[in-house]
């Protein structure tokens, strides 16, 4: 595991842990029963997989950073992690349901993993989930792609790490995969970064590192100063900030034929 990765794992949980406390309620919506077999997938430090645990099902947590999953196995050493990406995801088990919070945008085969998803279900099973839907985070995004064009860096030299769907493009895709969209929605949920000591710059210091990754900078710190000044002017109110996200929710089922 590299250095970075650990930083990043531990900043996650210090400063960032508003993400799964935001889950309780999608928690409700997939309504785990005991008994029942349940993935979380990409499930990070494993907080709602120990939520989901403490309904009684049996669940499972899955995702692809290692630092994230080795604090997860730290922290709840009775429930199994999984250190694996989802579109690698096979599995002769039939799950009840599988749940995913603030995980799916990083995937950018969605297709591939709707299809790991649904073969891994039993028929009936549920998806419920919750994403950065169309629009998320946008005036973070500009803010960085303003930062970056003023030192001579364009869009397209940037490989977009994220995938933000709206409604009708994620339903599609859902029945394409054989499954019955119950519900969807996309809303916005200003989000304060209140642990965060040092507002949006944080935020680009814990995610953005794949959205600079594929550019060479000289002064990655000048970048990330010059995008938290920019998006400050509409993201920080009275000294408090919020993040602009927006979240795609949804609720479907294994069709059963
Ligand atoms: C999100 O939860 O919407 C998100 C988190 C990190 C990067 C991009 C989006």
């Amino acid at each position: 595991m590299s250095e970075l990765n650990q930083w990043n794992a531990q900043l996650y949980d210090k400063s960032f842990s508003y993400i799964q406390n935001m889950a309780f309620e999608l928690i409700d919506r997939l309504s785990p029963e005991a008994g029942e077999r349940i993935i979380d997938l990409g499930c990070g430090t494993g907080l709602m997989t120990n939520e989901i645990r403490k309904k009684g099902a049996l669940v499972e947590g899955l995702d692809n950073d290692p630092a994230m999953i080795q604090l997860a196995r730290e922290r709840y050493p009775y429930i199994k992690f999984m250190c694996l990406s989802a579109a690698e995801f096979q599995t002769d088990v039939e799950y009840d349901a599988i749940f995913s919070n603030a995980a799916l945008h990083w995937m950018k085969q969605p297709d591939l993993v709707i299809n790991r998803i649904a073969n891994a279900l039993k028929p009936g099973g549920r998806f419920v989930g919750e994403m950065g839907g169309a629009g998320n985070v946008d005036t973070l995004i500009k803010s960085l792609f303003q930062a970056l064009a003023e030192i001579g860096i364009s869009r397209d030299e940037i490989d977009f790490p994220w995938y933000f769907p709206n409604v009708d493009e994620y339903t599609k895709l859902l029945e394409k995969g054989g499954f019955r969209v119950d519900f969807i929605q996309l809303f916005s949920r200003p989000t304060p970064l209140d642990d965060c000591a040092n507002g949006a710059s944080d935020w680009y210091k814990m995610f953005a590192d794949q959205f600079l990754a594929s550019t060479e900078l000289k002064s990655r710190e000048a970048v990330i100063n010059r995008a938290t000044y920019l998006a400050g002017k509409s993201l920080c109110k009275d000294g408090r900030w919020f993040a602009d996200y927006t979240r795609l929710r949804f609720e479907a089922r294994m069709i059963v034929f």
